[in-house]
């Protein structure tokens, strides 16, 4: 079976690892901040600030943010939980939003149609790995005054315009085993703003500059110099990991047929961390098909989050059609580094021939 995802471990994350346990020192400490200082440098910011999770990143980005009680955030259904269940934690209200048929990524269109006075920030979802229009949003965000946290989850070291996504608004990324660049599990919140990345690094870990003296409320949601030494040897990888994953995509748009492949709109670096096709129609029998050949499958996602029972008791009915009709035919495909010629050509027959 060709797995639809394969976490790329070559000698290098294994050595490091093997390093900092040699070390005796494993909790958040040097390998971090390096993984942090290389973090920056990729998405350009001022600032990296690794936390244990994309989910904990989130989270303390909103509260930096001030964002709490009686407040909305605007963002996507067509995404993973996280991006609405990090902003149900803070206590705010998540509004949805329609998406693009062609990138799946926040429709700019339909956002000033529910900006309210309660409404705070716009989280727009970079969603497998393709940027939103960012030049739009944040042209909204400015006349509305209201602040940009970027959901870049799936989308380090991709690019609109040639500026790296989590540098427009407040990034936050996942180095969760499956993302592009990866470090088992773990965050990273980007910003350039000095102030903002203090805050975080306090709420991050017990309300601390100085050990065991506590100026506010804080969590522990820390990495460790484990998880980070991995991290920094796949971001030190990024570019050739990217490039594979972009000739593999290529390869695919180039040799598929009777499908509706996804595209790179042009004014974007797309890095791929999904591959998705639509498929309208019989989407189980086509899957069905392709398992027999061989060929691993995700839906990403199955049920929209308006539509999962819990935020549908506390949103109410949403009506979203072109989430809900994406959320029907979409099948991602294997496109990782780790495929072979061989994996390429058998996707290809397999699709080819559902
Ligand atoms: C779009 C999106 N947002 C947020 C997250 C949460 O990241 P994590 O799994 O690292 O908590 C993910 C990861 O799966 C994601 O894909």
């Amino acid at each position: 079976m060709i797995y639809i995802s394969k976490p790329h471990i070559t000698e290098a994350e294994k050595s490091a690892v093997i390093e900092v346990l040699n070390s005796g020192m494993l909790a958040q400490g040097k390998k971090t901040a390096e993984l942090e200082e290389r973090f920056a440098a990729v998405c350009e910011t001022r600032h990296a600030v690794a936390t244990s999770s994309g989910t904990t990143g989130l989270y303390l980005t909103l509260l930096a943010h001030g964002i709490g009680e009686g407040d909305e955030v605007i963002t996507t259904s067509f995404t993973f939980i996280a991006s609405t269940s990090s902003v149900l934690f803070t206590g705010a209200r998540p509004v949805f939003v329609d998406i693009e048929e062609e990138t799946f990524n926040i429709d700019p269109k339909k956002i000033e149609a529910v900006i309210t006075p309660k409404t705070k920030a716009i989280l727009p979802v970079h969603l497998y790995g393709h940027p939103c229009d960012m030049e739009t949003i944040m042209a909204i965000a400015e006349r509305h005054g209201l602040q940009v946290i970027e959901d870049a989850a799936q989308a380090v070291g991709a690019k609109y315009r040639g500026k790296p996504v989590g540098g427009f608004g407040t990034g936050v990324f996942s180095l969760y085993a499956t993302k592009n660049v990866m470090s088992g599990e773990g965050g990273m919140i980007t910003t350039d703003d000095d102030q903002l990345a203090e805050h975080l690094r306090m709420l991050r870990s017990h309300g601390m500059k100085e050990r065991y003296y506590h100026e506010m409320l804080g969590y522990n949601f820390r990495t460790s110099d484990l998880h980070a030494a991995i991290g920094v040897e796949q971001i030190k990888r990024i570019d050739e990991l990217t490039e594979k994953r972009r000739k593999n995509a290529a390869y695919l748009n180039e040799h598929l047929e009777g499908v509706i492949t996804p595209t790179a709109r042009p004014e974007v670096e797309h890095v791929w961390h999904q591959y998705t096709i639509r498929v309208p129609g019989d989407r189980d029998r086509a899957i069905e098909h392709l398992h027999e050949s061989g060929v691993g499958t995700g839906i990403f996602y199955p049920v929209p989050v308006h539509k999962q029972g819990y935020i549908q008791e506390l949103v109410g009915e949403v009506s979203l059609p072109v989430t809900e009709r994406l959320a029907e035919e979409v099948i991602s495909l294997p496109v990782h580094p780790s495929l072979t010629q061989q994996d390429l050509e058998t996707i290809v027959e397999a699709v080819n021939s559902i």
